[in-house]
């Protein structure tokens, strides 16, 4: 076994320290971009003050022939773009791709300095991460980065849902995970053609009350179990977890059906693939204004979190003090990024 200062010290000479904490960055967002594309790329100036983060992506979806040219394309982005606050990450092709390599070096010796973070497809245990952390940390020593990458999983094989607890574990760099449902269905053998979201078919069917009476049904979300055990992997180890694609652009409603379930299950954003969706996952990971106030209320009342109160018929207690902080901490750093929201929350 490693041991624990071990994890702390740079993995090649002359490469920056590992974080002991992850920099907080609202991240309710991460808005994919083709980058191979010159004309959605040439967006990205005015997509910078809609977004909390914008993903080149190389991996899935990019054609073949245009590889080389999305690889290219996000080195183009961002040199041109002026990303502020903004986050800006890649999706590099997979670690078994003809790909991968090429994806790396160029991006660490072109753009590491601004590079926030690589999100790395079909993680499939902590083996992937080590592999990465090693090859980063050689990068960033040979081209001199003075603060090191991050790294982020798609959780999307069924060995990796096996192993999630140990890819959240497994280095300093983890920045936390996305759900990608469409390869994660594929993994399992799921019977469905969808991208995230739930299924017509996936429901329970109520007891019959007399022979022949109506048997209400209720559709499931097939993806509750996968969310909660990513979350739990993911809080135990101080990363952030994060719902992924909604891929049926024409059905907003079921979009932000499923991010919701995401964010109260406790995910810090989505992504979005399409400009439609930021308005979605912007609505539902800054936190509900009356839920915002009802928690202020809660820490009005109970200066130092101890003892038990009543508000509004509910009683509140040390934990529902810890529930209230989580939101109203979430609604501050939402207020810091967004004065519209600062103008509603009122903090
Ligand atoms: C995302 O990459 C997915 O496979 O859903
Ligand atoms: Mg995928």
């Amino acid at each position: 076994m490693k041991a624990p200062r071990k994890y702390f010290e740079p993995l090649a000479i002359g490469a920056p320290r590992p974080l002991l904490e992850l920099p907080f960055r609202l991240e309710r967002m991460i808005h994919f971009v083709p980058p191979h594309n010159e004309k959605l790329r040439a967006k990205a100036g005015e997509l910078v003050s809609q977004v909390d983060v914008l993903l080149g992506n190389l991996e899935d979806a990019i054609p073949i022939e245009a590889k080389t040219a999305a690889r290219e394309g996000v080195i183009a982005m961002a040199r041109a773009t002026e990303f502020g606050t903004t986050g800006l990450w890649v999706r590099v092709n997979a670690l078994n791709s003809p790909w991968f390599l090429d994806d790396m070096t160029r991006l660490v010796g072109e753009i590491g300095d601004e590079l926030d973070v690589v999100m790395i497809p079909k993680v499939e245990g902590d083996w992937d991460i080590h592999f990465v952390d090693q090859y980063l940390a050689l990068l960033e020593a040979r081209h001199g980065l003075k603060r090191p990458i991050l790294v982020h999983a798609i959780l999307e094989t069924a060995e990796g849902v096996n192993n999630v607890a140990s890819i959240a574990a497994a280095s300093p760099r983890m920045h936390g995970m996305s759900l990608g449902p469409a390869d994660l269905a594929a993994s399992r053998a799921m019977k469905t053609t969808r991208v995230g979201g739930g299924h017509p078919d996936y429901r329970v069917l109520a007891d019959a009350s007399e022979p022949g009476a109506a048997r209400p049904s209720a559709q499931q979300d097939p993806w509750h179990y996968t969310i909660a055990r990513m979350v739990d992997a993911c809080a135990a180890n101080g990363i952030k977890p994060f719902y992924g694609p909604f891929g049926d652009f024409s059905d907003p409603a079921a979009c932000e059906a499923q991010f919701r379930n995401a964010f109260l299950l406790g995910c810090a954003g989505a992504w979005t693939l399409h400009p439609s969706q930021i308005a979605i996952a912007k609505k539902v990971f800054s936190p509900d204004p009356a839920e915002v106030a009802f928690a202020s209320k809660i820490l009005a009342a109970m200066p130092d979190g101890s003892g038990a109160v009543m508000i509004d018929g509910k009683m509140q207690d040390d934990a529902t003090w810890k529930q209230a902080c989580v939101i109203v901490e979430l609604a501050k750093q939402v207020a810091a990024r967004d004065a519209g929201y600062a103008a509603v929350y009122q903090l």
